[in-house]
């Protein structure tokens, strides 16, 4: 399968600071890939620079064979993108928003009509088209937002936080569309979050990004078989702590307030040899859990530090409250 996205060592620096430091990606044709990373590490600036939005300061990047230095035209027309601010017009209805923005791809008036129709059903909103946009839900706006990315046959589709702020089942019914839209339409997908979840259920390479920089690569699964085998989660006797460093099967124990995470192969059998050591020991323990890895776990081992999606989930909507009271 052929790249439609490649970057060498993609740098992009902000008055001396590095917000994107020498990343190399490779994005297959069709590929629903994911760019998670927290609060500043560089997703949206990455972004802005494969839709030509911004320039590299160094490094390249081709998007469908183009150069986004010196052939951003013919980048541009063969992308869309729905960025992480709300950029519809709530004045207009969703049949205007999507009229307009065919005629600034210069799409001659019955093929707008036509395509209008196919990107609006597509997210299910077809009953809504002429309703004025501010009477819409943040859920429905970004469904729109997304035809609108969608109305002039993009090769790529950049999707920048398209679920930032929306509630856990809103975030569901945007995933089943742009997994519906990937599939029918056949475009490549690239899209950021900081929502492991959403890089979990939803694509099919996930690349983890902090402070600019990808440090690590993979499927969902791959990345999370990575941290070797399950989780447990041990609230105990500090003394546990030496003898659980002699078992075998334990891989990596994580200290986290006083809640041990400890990776281990064979989890389920590593649970009795823990209760009977600090039996025989006397330490007490005060509660304890198994469970899959998660691309949380990924994060934590990688960086030594949590994504903290909930503290990033109130900032949120707290964020997109402050965007639509300044529009
Ligand atoms: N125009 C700019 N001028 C100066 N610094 C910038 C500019 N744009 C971004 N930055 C900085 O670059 C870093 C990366 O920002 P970016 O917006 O790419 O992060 P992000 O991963 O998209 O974060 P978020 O999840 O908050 O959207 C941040 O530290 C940010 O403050
Ligand atoms: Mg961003």
């Amino acid at each position: 399968m052929t790249n439609v996205i490649e970057t060498n060592k993609l740098t992009r620096k902000f008055n001396g600071f590095t917000a994107v430091d020498s990343v190399n990606l490779q994005i297959k044709e069709g590929e629903l890939f994911g760019l998670l990373g927290p609060n500043g590490a560089g997703k949206t600036t990455t972004l802005s620079m494969l839709s030509t939005i911004l320039k590299p300061t160094s490094g390249t990047a081709e998007v469908n064979g183009f150069d986004v230095d010196t052939q951003q035209d013919e980048v541009r027309n063969s992308i869309g993108i729905v960025f992480q601010d709300p950029s519809l017009d709530d004045e207009l209805t969703a049949y205007e928003n999507l009229d307009f923005h065919g005629m600034i791809y210069g799409m001659p008036a019955d093929e707008r009509k036509q395509r209008i129709k196919e990107v609006i059903e597509l997210v299910d909103l077809s009953e809504k088209i002429n309703m004025q946009v501010k009477k819409f839900s943040g859920g429905m706006k970004r469904r729109l937002e997304i035809a609108r990315g969608l109305i002039h046959h993009p090769k790529v589709l950049f999707l920048d936080e398209p679920t930032l702020g929306l509630d856990p089942q809103t975030r569901r019914n945007i995933w089943d569309h742009i997994i519906e839209m990937n599939k029918s339409e056949k475009v490549t997908v690239v899209l950021t979050t900081h929502y492991m979840e959403e890089a979990d259920s939803l694509c099919e390479r996930v690349a983890v990004i902090d402070h600019g920089k990808i440090i690590a690569l993979d499927t969902p699964e791959k990345l999370k078989h990575s941290i070797g085998g399950d989780i447990i989660s041990l609230e105990a006797d500090p003394g546990l702590l030496p003898h659980l460093k002699k078992i075998k099967n334990i891989k990596k124990i994580k200290n986290m307030n006083g809640e041990m995470n400890i990776s281990a192969e064979d989890a389920e059998h590593v649970i009795p040899i823990i209760f009977d050591i600090a039996q025989k020991n006397k330490l007490e323990i005060h509660s304890i859990s198994l469970r899959h890895p998660t691309l949380e776990d990924v994060f934590l081992q990688l960086t030594g530090k949590s994504i903290r999606e909930e503290k990033a989930g109130v900032l949120d909507r707290f964020r997109t409250r402050i965007r639509s009271r300044n529009r």
